[in-house]
């Protein structure tokens, strides 16, 4: 099929890649500047797998970049939009790019086109949409609109994409359903058909969900170490009851990401619009936010005054395998650290030139672990990349001023690390 994907961020490089690969002809759309960069497989972002996937793509040309609206539209049948939906200041979303791009659709359809909004948009997006594209679409060309919500993961995007746990599918006409179950029936995953508002809130439900099952474990989290207990054993015993499942439910210092923080915002300011106070996740925020401070409290019980301390942080990204360092819960420990008057030194395999950008000079930049470790009255752990599981101790404690670990991301073995001669500090246990 002839596909347009209009956004080239993580969601619509994903989906074009992956729809190149499984067979379509897809024209990506972005900015004149991004288009020029992609056509040089120059992403803009970390994500394991896909610059070989657009670099062979475009190749063989199933995948190619354009920044002309005009030109995607009159090429494809079906026009996913996949534009950044950021949160405002208020925590509702901005949808003003969703906007802009449907009223350029709208002035370029000639025939019938299904535009399909794929960014994580607020419910009732769908509605606007419609109207959009039948008030800038001058010459009345028939369309249909439908919603595919996406729950890919940064650092497993690709994976999340080819092999979903399901696809939803909101739309409003039998020829909508048609175009769709042709283009993600082959992936074999069951189809979820329902109407457009409906699969709005299924995204919104499930990464809410998400949220809040972090946010329950890192409550237990607490509540176990009031009495001594440990949560990576408490979540072992909790999750083995296939009606809870064991992921998501790894305590530490919160969530963060482009995703939970702004959707769990959206979630409460769209439910507010409609009269609903949702206190729930007005909670699940709460107490996500307070994980980070929680920690920072651990480190000053370590070292009793952080002014002055040379803390050493491993761990800038929001989760392992991306440098994408929004809404970090990293990030927000090194800026409490560093208010306090310690001394940071932050290391990170991926995430240091996106970290540089908004911390500027305010730590010291290492590129590994253990030089980051020198001199340092504190070893704390945010981020839980696989080369922090096992870090040699003995090298640590050798460059180190003081022998602590204060593990937010609980990746090492607490019993491993106090006979190493460590004190360590973990979350919940
Ligand atoms: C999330 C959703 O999983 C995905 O379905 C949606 O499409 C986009 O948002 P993402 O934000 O990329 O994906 O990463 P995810 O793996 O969900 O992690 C989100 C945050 O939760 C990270 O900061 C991670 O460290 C944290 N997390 C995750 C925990 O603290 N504990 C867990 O058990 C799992």
């Amino acid at each position: 099929m002839d596909l347009a994907v209009i956004g080239a961020g993580h969601v619509g490089l994903v989906t074009s890649a992956c729809f190149a690969q499984m067979g379509h002809r897809v024209i990506g759309v972005d900015k004149e500047h991004k288009v020029t960069q992609l056509r040089e497989v120059d992403l803009g972002l970390y994500e394991p797998g896909l610059e070989e996937m657009v670099r062979r793509q475009q190749k063989e040309g199933r995948l190619i970049f354009t920044s002309s609206i005009g030109e995607a539209v009159k090429a494809s049948q079906v026009i996913f939009i996949t534009v950044g939906t950021p949160s405002n200041p208020d925590g509702s979303a901005d949808v003003s790019s969703v906007e802009e791009v449907a009223q350029l659709i709208a002035r370029h359809l000639e025939e019938y086109r299904l535009i399909v909004e794929k960014s994580t948009v607020p419910v009732r997006t769908g509605e606007w949409l419609k109207r959009t594209l039948r008030l800038y679409n001058t010459r009345g060309v028939e369309f249909d609109v439908a919603s595919v919500p996406e729950f890919l993961r940064e650092g497993s995007a690709i994976k999340d994409f080819l092999h979903p746990d399901r696809v939803v599918l909101g739309v409003e006409s039998p020829r909508a359903e048609r175009l769709l179950r042709e283009l993600f029936g082959p992936l074999g995953a069951p189809l979820v058909v329902t109407d457009i508002r409906s699969a709005e809130l299924i995204k919104h439900a499930s990464n809410c969900f998400l949220a809040m099952k972090i946010s329950y474990i890192n409550t237990i989290a607490s509540i176990a170490e009031k009495v001594g207990a440990d949560v990576d054993l408490i979540a072992r015993g909790v999750g083995l009851d296939h009606r809870i499942g064991q992921e998501f439910l790894q305590a530490g210092i919160g969530y963060g990401g482009s995703c939970f923080p702004k959707d769990v915002a959206a979630f409460i300011r769209i439910t507010e619009e409609l009269g609903y106070d949702f206190r729930l996740l007005k909670e699940v925020e709460e107490i996500n936010r307070g994980q980070r401070l929680r920690l920072v409290r651990k480190v000053k019980e370590a070292l009793w005054v952080l002014r002055n301390k040379e803390v050493a942080v491993l761990g800038l990204a929001f989760k392992p395998n991306t440098d994408d360092i929004r809404d970090s819960p990293s990030i927000g420990v090194v800026q409490l650290l560093v208010a306090e008057g310690a001394r940071v030194r932050a290391t990170d395999p991926v995430a240091i030139k996106n970290a540089r950008q908004v911390l500027g000079e305010s730590v010291r930049f290492c590129q590994d672990p253990y030089e980051a470790a020198e001199g340092a009255h504190a070893l704390v752990i945010v981020t839980d990349w696989d080369e922090y599981k096992d870090l040699d101790l003995a090298r640590l404690k050798a460059v180190m001023a003081i022998p602590v670990i204060v593990d937010g991301r609980n990746v090492l073995e607490p019993q491993v690390v106090r006979a190493a001669g460590f004190e360590y500090y973990g979350v919940g246990r």
